[in-house]
């Protein structure tokens, strides 16, 4: 039998564990259980992805919550070592690159537990993004790095990676998209918010670099100012992006542009459901770059980098930095011009997870 601890802690983390507990489920050999740090907390940011996704509840709660990095870090290795000792699990699998991601793959490690890493390889080679840090250290500590795209197999090779702890099986956040889009289509988002389809674009913020900064965070609510003349705007708001708005005096501003329309977090299903049927997104999100490249949205990224580049050199993504005149510009331009087309990356095809297990499941385990 293997015993398999799977690791979840913030939002991004949801769509990706969903079709690997689904297969995993289907191994007789398999007793996988949930983990959930806790690191998001909200319904909005945690429940309502497991409610839609139909995600078995958490076998395992730490409920660390929200805390300045080296605390919220600390906090979930001293409860996850806890776990660890306690479950004796052969594999400990984890998704990403949030701060659950790099803080059980180093507990796991130093107890001599196999870690599996879902999405290893990417890079936007930008130090000061707490997530680029979080993926260097956990690709360096995985035996097992399953990967999305070509780019981050070169990445893990140029880092001194062995060529047979590379995986290249494709996007589990791809086969969660693909699995829903019926529910996505039939939703009834667009009514709900007095929308048309293609009558409006989507944008989500939340990165430290686009809203812990006054002077851009003020530059992209300026753009935005301008933009919303053209087309409607809605504006899903994470809770880190309001606290930074209300601190930075920015929120009148932004509740006074007639065509912005903020709303709390999204669900899965309504996020998706929106994007799928706007003219084009803008986002600083990292999922938002993959999925509207399946869906053949245009999608402007609010970001000097990217760590996705196939959404780039074969999807529908470009990367415009924060700079208002060039937001602006490129908004521009998809409204006079449609945007950018593109196709569907390799191995883009809902079957990662399935790949995944076939593979763990291949292989032989210590006890532990
Ligand atoms: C985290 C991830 C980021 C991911 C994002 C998706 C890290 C380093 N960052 O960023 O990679 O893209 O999640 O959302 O792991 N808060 C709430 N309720 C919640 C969660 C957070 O109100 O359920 C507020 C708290 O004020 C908190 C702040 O949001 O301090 C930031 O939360 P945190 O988990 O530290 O980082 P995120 O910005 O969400």
């Amino acid at each position: 039998m293997l015993k398999v601890i799977n690791v979840v802690g913030a939002r991004p983390n949801f769509m990706k564990i969903a079709p690997l507990m689904e297969q995993m489920k289907k191994h007789s050999q398999i007793t996988p259980l949930l983990l959930h740090t806790g690191q998001h907390y909200d319904d909005m940011m945690s429940d309502v992805f497991f409610e839609e996704l139909r995600i078995p509840k958490p076998d395992l709660y730490l409920g660390v919550g929200s805390a300045s990095h080296a605390e919220q870090t600390a906090k979930i290795m001293m409860e996850f070592e806890r776990v660890v000792h306690k479950e004796r699990p052969n594999l400990v699998v984890v998704v990403g690159d949030v701060n659950s991601t790099m803080a059980c793959s180093l507990v796991a490690v130093k107890l001599l537990i196999p870690v599996a890493h879902v999405e290893a390889g990417l890079r936007s080679f930008d130090r000061t993004m707490p997530e680029e840090i979080n993926r260097l250290v956990t690709d360096s500590l995985s035996d097992y790095l399953f990967t999305t795209c070509e780019e981050a197999n070169e990445n893990l090779r140029r880092e001194g990676i062995p060529e047979e702890k590379i995986f290249f099986v494709g996007n589990v956040m791809i086969d969660t998209l693909m699995k829903n889009i019926d529910r996505i289509k039939s939703r009834g988002a667009l009514e709900k918010l007095g929308l048309e389809a293609q009558g409006f674009a989507l944008l989500t913020l939340h990165r430290p670099s686009n809203v812990d900064v006054k002077e851009t965070l003020q530059g992209i609510l300026e753009a935005l100012a301008e933009l919303q003349t053209k087309i409607k705007i809605v504006f899903p708001i994470h809770p880190r992006t309001t606290k930074q708005l209300k601190k930075f005096k920015l929120w009148e501003m932004a509740e006074g542009m007639k065509n912005l329309i903020l709303i709390d977090p999204l669900g899965y299903l309504d996020c998706l459901a929106l994007a799928s049927q706007s003219r084009f997104v803008m986002t600083d999100s990292g999922g938002l770059q993959e999925e509207t490249t399946v869906l053949g949205v245009p999608c402007l990224t609010l970001r000097e980098n990217t760590e996705r580049p196939v959404t780039v050199r074969e999807g529908t993504n470009v990367v415009v930095g924060m700079d208002k005149e060039r937001i602006i510009q490129e908004g521009g331009k998809i409204l006079t011009s449609g945007g950018k087309r593109g196709q569907r990356p390799k191995l883009w095809d809902g079957k990662a997870a399935a790949r995944i297990v076939d593979i763990l499941t291949s292989r032989n385990y210590s006890g532990v």
